[in-house]
């Protein structure tokens, strides 16, 4: 029977893989335009709601998540059933049933300065699902010699990221690039700095086997997590069965990264509720810098829209940071996917949010604080052929630097309670 059972749960894993070739057509193609239109509307225009543009998002406005402190899980205080229409993702088989949580499906609230969460229809969040993935989220199992979890390198203290250049993997190996947070990855419609993996689900794979990271085959993660009776009932309230592949550590994970949102910080107390002694004097100055195109031309990129603010624009930008001398690639960034020319050491956008906690920066982690950073744009960053062209020189005052770092200080937020390690609300 067990070995029946094995069989079929990795048939029905490679049909997920068979799907999500598939699925590389039409649905995920509509999925990601719907997905970009979140970063075109913001800034040109109103918010239009997902509900109407897409299938499978729903209206986060239901639910509230409680802060720290409130010591209320937000499942229940939210309670709202997904009124989404679910986009049926069908591949002839039961693949996505056998990985789609059951139960009652939950709101993730966005809270103040964030828009709607985006949901996929194949995996709508339940209490079970985030619960499970938040479980493994903290889980050194996950890694060949027990000893990382994601949370080693996305640690809440340290904003999800690991306050290192590089991270460390297991036996102490240094990794390629530097850990970005996962704070709002959600919204994010591409993933990794060079933006390879193409949803949140997707992304779990890698880091699990990556020999650089956690450095264990899934069959070995499998095997471990099979062995645990703990994970078979929580599998089972998540997904109905006990069964445990892949497709359902990455399906919960995915779910649980969704629920870590960091919004109403001092900055949407100022700009979205108009509250003006949110900001000091020095953050007021520090926005205005921030937004003029004459000045910072910040948010260019990093985008602030008339009714939310992700604090980028989900997209691939040269800024010069890793470009040696003889323009010399440390890092191609998006052109090793790509292969365009254009996107030659080109990196992914990286929210602002809380960036005051998730020094070091950049990809390659080279600098150390903010000042560095507004040092570093003020300069016109490092120059090459490939530099954005809306990275200019920038006569900035030494006050208005600091300026703009301490406005990027305003940006640190609330984070639900329920992220960090289980048991610890
Ligand atoms: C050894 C350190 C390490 C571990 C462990 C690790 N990560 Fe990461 N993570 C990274 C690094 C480094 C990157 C950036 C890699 C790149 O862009 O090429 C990254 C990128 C990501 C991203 C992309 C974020 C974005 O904005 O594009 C997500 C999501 C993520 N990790 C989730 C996870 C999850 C879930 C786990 C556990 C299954 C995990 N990570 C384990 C270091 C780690
Ligand atoms: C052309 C688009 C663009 C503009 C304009 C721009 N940025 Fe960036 N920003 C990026 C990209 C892309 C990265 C990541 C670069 C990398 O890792 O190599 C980044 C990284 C950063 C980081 C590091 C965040 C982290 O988590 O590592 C900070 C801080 C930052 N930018 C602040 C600013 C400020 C302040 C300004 C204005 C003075 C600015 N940016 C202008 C695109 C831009």
């Amino acid at each position: 029977m067990r070995r029946l059972c094995e069989r079929l749960d990795s048939e029905i894993f490679s049909s997920c893989r068979g799907m999500r070739m598939l699925t590389t057509g039409f649905w995920p193609r509509l999925f990601e335009a719907k997905r970009r239109s979140l970063y075109e509307m913001d800034g040109v225009g109103k918010f239009r709601g997902f509900r109407r543009t897409m299938p499978g998002v729903l209206d986060s406005d239901v639910a509230r998540l409680p802060v720290a402190g409130s010591g209320m899980g937000w499942w229940r205080a939210s309670g709202a059933i997904l009124l989404s229409v679910p986009l049926a993702l069908t591949c002839g088989c039961n693949a996505s049933a056998n990985a789609k949580p059951v139960g009652v499906a939950v709101a993730i609230r966005a809270p103040l300065g964030l828009p709607p969460v985006p949901i996929p229809a194949h995996n709508p969040p339940t209490a079970s699902s985030i619960a499970l993935g938040r479980k493994l989220f903290y889980d050194t199992k996950l890694s060949k010699d027990n000893s990382l979890s994601c949370a080693s390198c996305h640690h809440p203290k340290s904003g999800f990221t690991d306050a290192r250049e590089r991270s460390t993997g297991v036996g102490g190996t240094t990794g390629l690039r530097h850990a970005p947070t996962l704070v709002n990855v959600a919204y994010s419609p591409l993933y990794f700095w060079d933006g390879r993996a193409k949803s949140l689900e997707a992304q779990v794979d890698s880091p699990i086997a990556d020999a650089l990271e956690m450095n264990q085959t899934h069959s070995a993660s499998v095997t471990k997590l099979r062995a645990d009776p703990l994970y078979k009932s929580l599998f089972r309230s998540a997904f109905g069965t006990d069964d445990i592949n892949m497709s359902r550590v990455e399906n919960a994970l995915a779910s649980f990264e969704r629920t870590i949102l960091s919004g109403n910080s001092a900055f949407d107390n100022y700009q979205y509720e108009g509250r003006k002694e949110a900001l000091s004097p020095a953050q007021i100055k520090g926005l205005a810098v921030f937004k003029d195109p004459q000045k910072g031309n910040c948010a260019a990129c990093h985008t602030i829209g008339p009714h939310y603010a992700l604090f980028t624009d989900g997209e691939f930008h040269n800024t010069g940071e890793g470009v040696g001398d003889n323009e010399d690639f440390s890092d191609l960034g998006r052109f090793q996917i790509t292969n365009l020319d254009a996107e030659r050491g080109a990196f992914k956008t990286p929210t602002l949010r809380n960036v005051a906690m998730t020094g070091p920066y950049m990809h390659d982690g080279k600098l150390k604080t903010l000042k560095a950073v507004v040092d570093f744009y003020a300069g016109r960053g490092n120059s090459n052929t490939y530099l954005d062209k809306r990275i200019s020189t920038i006569a900035l005052s030494g006050r208005e630097r600091s300026d703009l770092v301490e406005f990027l200080k305003s940006l640190t937020g609330e984070i639900p309670s329920n992220v960090g390690p289980p048991g610890r609300d």
